[in-house]
């Protein structure tokens, strides 16, 4: 039985009510319009904990286009059916005014990983994104939360922002992918399935830095050109492809040869914004 609950008060109740019996409880924020990238994180969460909760809430303050969050898709019914189906034990949402009732607060600092990349070309999101996952965190009280790699740098400022916490414990899962390795996002919807075919080459740029790091190469930029080299040939707007140092998060592209790379792109396809990234040696 999936317990269902359109504001975050009852969602807090029975959140306390699991901790009270004692159970593990673990949390999947999302924004909705689900597919199997959140399906996973939920089935990891299920393995892990007594109890899984899930938040659906497309938070305005992380938005730095308006047209992005007009449009961003929703389904809350879709969205439960397919919770319930995967065994998860709570869904809920609720409003902007019901999750801060007194206000809308000052936004929470990201801290220094929020810099670069995503931080740079959005600006607030971070931010945005940060004073949420708090207030999710402080409705639920979970001793995990689970998080996609596929926002590479989310999860950087969510580790920093559980640091600053004192929880909970945050377990990244990898990237679920098409067939096609087009990465999956909520936003895939708003492609035609010509254009779903173009954005693979996100995917096949983050191929061509692997390819080369491992023949060896170490240098940022190196692996950063053949990931244009890539690109440039496709019909997207590239924002950034680069390479950083996953561990030693820096705003700039690392100088000097890298330990570790993680190679990260963002490219607009008729106006819908992609993201993608991956570890490049393998882990
Ligand atoms: P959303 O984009 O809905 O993503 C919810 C979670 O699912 C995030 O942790 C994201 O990284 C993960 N995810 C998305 N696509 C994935 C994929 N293809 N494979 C694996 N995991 C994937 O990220 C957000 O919402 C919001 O910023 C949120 C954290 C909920 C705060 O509002």
């Amino acid at each position: 039985m999936t317990e269902l609950f359109h504001d975050p008060g009852s969602a807090r109740t029975w959140c306390a009510a699991v901790r009270a019996d004692g159970r593990s409880l673990g949390f999947v924020p999302t924004m909705g319009a689900l597919h199997a990238g959140h399906l996973a994180l939920v089935r990891t969460a299920l393995a892990e904990n007594d109890r899984v909760c899930v938040s659906v809430f497309v938070n305005p303050l992380q938005f730095d286009d308006r047209r992005d969050f007009e449009r961003y898709p929703r389904d809350f019914e879709g969205d439960a059916r397919a919770l319930a189906e995967a065994g998860a034990s709570m869904v809920f949402t609720g409003s902007l005014d019901q999750f801060f009732p007194d206000d809308i607060p000052a936004l929470r600092d990201p801290g220094p990983r929020a810099a670069g990349l995503e931080g740079d070309l959005r600006p607030g999101h971070f931010a945005g994104v940060a004073t949420i996952v708090a207030r999710l965190f402080d409705v639920v009280r979970p001793d995990r939360a689970y998080f996609g790699q596929k926002d590479f740098q989310q999860t950087l400022v969510v580790r920093d922002l559980a640091k600053a916490l004192g929880y909970p414990r945050i377990v990244v899962c990898p990237t679920v992918r098409e067939a096609s390795g087009l990465a999956m996002s909520s936003r895939n919807q708003l492609l035609s399935p010509a254009e779903r075919e173009t954005a693979t080459v996100l995917y096949r740029s983050l191929e061509a830095a692997r390819a080369l790091w491992v023949k060896g190469v170490r240098d940022a930029r190196v692996l950063a050109d053949a990931m244009r080299g890539v690109l440039d040939r496709s019909a997207v707007a590239v924002e950034y492809a680069a390479v950083r140092d996953p561990e030693k998060w820096t705003r700039a592209d690392p100088v000097g040869p890298l330990e570790r790379g993680v190679a990260l792109v963002a490219a607009r396809l008729s106006s819908v914004r992609l993201i993608d990234n991956a570890l490049l040696d393998g882990r």
